[in-house]
């Protein structure tokens, strides 16, 4: 497994106003499209590519275009809806696919409550969209289940990730014969004894929708 913490300035300040608990909720939407464009910038960077003809006003030459089939971007309900225009912006080829993950409070556990996916995803680059990499729960079982559809290269963005969560994807995918890599904004501190990751950001979803 690839982990990649993007290390540019631009990021460190968007991500600096997005920790900031005084940052409100359209702001924060707003920051998280645009950090989303930048990491994604990076995520597809293996992004599958063909060579081909164009003619400019002044001569024939060969260039690079995207190659089929086309990427699949999956955004994790509800948080990771939330930087799903960030990334189509940079894709807008790009299909999309839903998954409904929910974490148990107590037990931190993840479980799948709704999916809107092909069913075979054979040959695809996947990218799934989830903020907070925390304990990594929500990503394995997300990874997991598009592996079982058959994803051939997995890519998961995320604004932050915390190290209890980077080990735990590295020990669930150690022995993955698919290709599995991280691209974060940075990586925190730590989880702290509810899951939250320190010094993060809060609850992702509460801050891009609000407390439902
Ligand atoms: N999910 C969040 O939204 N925030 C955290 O800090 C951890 C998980």
């Amino acid at each position: 497994m690839k982990v990649h913490v993007a290390d540019h300035p631009l990021i460190s300040h968007k991500l600096t106003i997005l920790r900031d608990e005084k940052t409100d909720s359209p702001t924060f939407r707003r920051l998280v499209e645009e950090l989303v464009t930048l990491l994604a910038y990076e995520a597809t960077r293996d992004v599958r590519t063909k060579t081909v003809e164009v003619k400019t006003p002044v001569t024939l030459t060969q260039g690079l275009k995207m190659a089929g089939p086309t990427p699949v971007v999956v955004p994790i309900l509800r948080a990771g809806l939330g930087m799903l225009e960030g990334m189509v912006r940079l894709i807008p080829t790009a299909e999309v696919g839903f998954l409904g993950m929910v974490r148990n409070e107590e037990t931190l556990e993840a479980s799948t409550y709704a999916n809107r996916l092909p069913d075979d995803l054979s040959g695809r680059q996947c990218f799934v969209l989830d903020p907070m990499l925390a304990t990594g729960g929500t990503l394995v079982a997300a990874i997991n289940y598009l592996i079982d559809l058959g994803a051939t290269d997995i890519t998961a963005i995320c604004i932050l990730a915390a190290p209890e969560g980077i080990a735990h994807m590295e020990q669930a995918f150690e022995n993955s014969p698919v290709p599995i890599t991280i691209v974060t904004g940075a990586l925190d501190i730590k989880l702290n004894e509810n899951g939250y990751i320190v010094p993060g950001l809060g609850d992702a979803g509460d801050r891009l929708y609000g407390v439902v």
